[in-house]
């Protein structure tokens, strides 16, 4: 099954150069068969969705959105607001928003409840960082961010649908991917995990790989059985290299 490569363009770009990136990525994104995401930053969303509106094989994502339902939250994005924007999906807890930003756990589950809500399908980021895995904790950590996704029933009921992204931080932007063996041993880690809470989400569940992920990476990475595709931060803001991270998911 081909693999799904999603584009994380953090907070990089301008409307010129979103507009000329989607462009490219639309261009070469009709020859090749994989699906594929574009998470551009809240201004760009909707800039966005008008261009993809009619290419079935690009959704689009938010980067993050509010743990709050709509109110008087100044400066929060809510998920029904990217959702009426034409976002499909959104991702949660990103480690630049754990770390930078305080998202904890409970907020992750917060935002996954309020995506689900809002029918949006989460993309929910869990890693350890170098410590940790250097402290032999990282199966450990991302089993506990894993298994607050289903605390309770209402949560349980919301990430039903999810889809992981196992980003370990300290390949984040740093040019040092995870190995392929190293990537694929956490990921059936995760599928366990899940298993334990639903053993037929666990089957279907997709499972991506970011962190540092490359067009020359991505074919050993995409090998391994429980790796379902990438989340690519840097690699993404370049039309050239996603497109080719993806035709490389299209031979799976
Ligand atoms: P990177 O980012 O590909 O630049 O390492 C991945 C991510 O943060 O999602």
């Amino acid at each position: 099954m081909a693999k799904l490569v999603a584009g994380n363009w953090k907070s990089h770009g301008s409307q010129h150069q979103c507009n000329a990136l989607i462009d490219g990525i639309i261009e070469g994104a009709t020859s090749i068969a994989a699906p594929m995401i574009v998470a551009p930053a809240y201004p760009y969303l909707a800039l966005a969705h008008s261009k993809i509106a009619a290419v079935n094989n690009i959704d689009l994502a938010a980067q993050n959105i509010s743990a709050y339902e709509e109110g008087a939250y100044t400066g929060e994005v809510t998920a029904s607001m990217v959702h009426d924007v034409g976002c499909s999906h959104v991702i949660i807890g990103h480690s630049e928003r754990r770390s930078l930003f305080g998202d904890t756990n409970a907020h992750v589950v917060e935002k996954v409840t309020r995506a689900a809500e809002a029918g949006l399908i989460p993309i929910v980021c869990v890693g350890e960082t170098l410590e940790e895995r250097h402290a032999g904790k990282a199966f450990n950590v991302v089993e506990s961010q894993v298994d607050v996704l289903f605390e309770n029933a209402e949560s349980k009921a919301a990430v039903r649908n999810a889809i992981i992204a196992y980003e370990p931080v300290w390949a984040i932007g740093t040019g040092q991917s995870a190995s392929s063996e190293d990537a694929e041993e956490m990921h059936k880690h995760i599928r366990g995990v899940v298993q334990r809470h639903d053993a037929v989400q666990s089957a279907s569940l997709v499972i991506l790989y970011g962190g540092s992920v490359k067009p020359d990476t991505a074919d050993e990475l995409f090998s391994q059985p429980n790796i379902g595709g990438a989340l690519v931060g840097g690699a993404s803001l370049d039309a050239k290299s996603f497109l080719e991270i993806a035709r490389v998911g299209a031979k799976f």
